[in-house]
């Protein structure tokens, strides 16, 4: 069983980094490999609309990791999707990233890199912001079909640089904790499918637009 982690700040080493390193520690305790991927700090380009990956089944930009990232997705068992607060809101380039993840699997796969398996989003800000960019990355994990896993607060910490990090005892907490419930949900979905309980088929005819 693999987690896949995405780090979704420019700064390959900075506080986010330091987040999902805690949280990797935990999954390695407990027999779940991880890998944390990182957006990076090249550009990463935004989602333009053009549907190509509905008959590409990948997107037409093929110079910023994000069809490697939805390859290893296809094999991966659960996720943690990290980023830094930026002006109360997620950093520009994890939401470039994952609208684009997130579309061009939808089409075809129904988004099979990722639904019906466990998921959170973990957030860091030097001080405010962090429950808005919660909320915008869950935003996928719902239409998705994803199993958002909770933790004993909102997943979020507090840190200026990574040095910082450690010194949030309730926010590592909240972090180490979360690991543990996405070890163990994933534990159990395995456990189910070898029981031949099996994810149910969704329904995917209706396609309604608000537009008369
Ligand atoms: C452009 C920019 C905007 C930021 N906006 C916020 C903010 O709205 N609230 C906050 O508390 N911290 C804000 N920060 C601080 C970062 O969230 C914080 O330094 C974080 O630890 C950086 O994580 P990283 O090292 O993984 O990039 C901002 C930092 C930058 C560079």
């Amino acid at each position: 069983m693999k987690v896949l982690m995405l780090n979704g700040s420019g700064n390959a080493n900075g506080s986010t980094r330091a987040g999902l390193d805690i949280m990797a520690e935990v999954f390695a305790a407990d027999g779940v490999d991880s890998e944390i991927v990182c957006v990076g700090a090249k550009p990463v380009r935004d989602c333009l609309g053009c549907n190509k990956c509905a008959e590409r089944g990948k997107c037409v930009f093929q110079d910023d990791g994000v069809n490697e990232f939805v390859e290893k997705a296809m094999a991966a068992d659960g996720f943690v999707f990290g980023t830094p607060v930026y002006y109360a809101h997620p950093s520009g380039r994890i939401l470039s990233f994952l609208d684009r993840a997130f579309f061009s699997n939808m089409w075809g796969t129904g988004a099979a890199a990722f639904r019906q398996k466990p998921a959170a989003a973990i957030v860091v800000a030097r001080r405010a912001g962090t429950s808005a960019s919660y909320d915008v990355l869950n935003k996928y994990f719902g239409i998705s079909q994803m199993i958002n896993v909770g933790s004993t607060y909102w997943n979020e910490f507090h840190a200026l640089t990574k040095d910082d990090v450690p010194k949030d005892e309730e926010g590592t907490q909240t972090l180490r904790n979360l690991a543990r419930n996405i070890a163990w949900v994933m534990k159990c979905l395995k456990a189910g499918r070898d029981a031949g309980i099996l994810p149910p088929e969704a329904e995917a005819n209706a396609l309604t637009n608000f537009v008369r």
